[in-house]
């Protein structure tokens, strides 16, 4: 009875922690001016979506910095070329873009980690999405997609 218990509690935790998976997302960035993956699945079962950043370079922000920032792939040269002459100190971003639907904040070394978490309702599943960097120059090789399901 007692064994019985158990088994079924762990098994609660492992799908549990599972399910917690499937509503995060890990990307590292480099000094290589690179994201670690081409593409995020968001899965809409998941209210809220959270991305986690990292860092794993040792160049610090001004000459390596990464932020990650999801729009409609339509909106993304836009919002990086605008994002441009915002200069290091607001993150190479103007955060008020209509276009834009999440973003983290930008982190070189020292810093390893920023996360941002959204509403997935701000997705439409089968819809055109992607992330980029918007640090100068770097949308060129910093971008993926973003598929939604
Ligand atoms: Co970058």
């Amino acid at each position: 009875m007692f064994a019985k218990a158990v088994a079924v509690s762990l098994l609660t935790l492992a799908s549990a922690s599972v399910f917690a998976a499937d509503c995060s997302v890990t990307v590292d960035s480099t000094d290589q001016m690179s994201f670690n993956t081409k593409e995020i699945t968001v899965d809409k079962s998941c209210k809220e979506f959270t991305v986690k950043l990292t860092h794993s370079g040792n160049l610090p922000k001004n000459v390596m910095g990464h932020n990650l920032v999801i729009s409609k792939t339509a909106d993304m040269q836009g919002i990086a070329t605008e994002g441009m002459s915002q200069g290091l100190e607001k993150d190479y971003l103007k955060a008020d873009n209509a276009g834009i639907i999440a973003h983290t904040k930008m982190i070189g070394a020292p810093e390893k980690e920023t996360e941002v978490k959204f509403d997935t309702s701000k997705l439409e599943a089968g819809g055109d999405y992607s992330f980029f960097c918007t640090f100068p120059g770097h949308i060129s090789m910093m971008k993926g997609k973003v598929v939604v399901k």
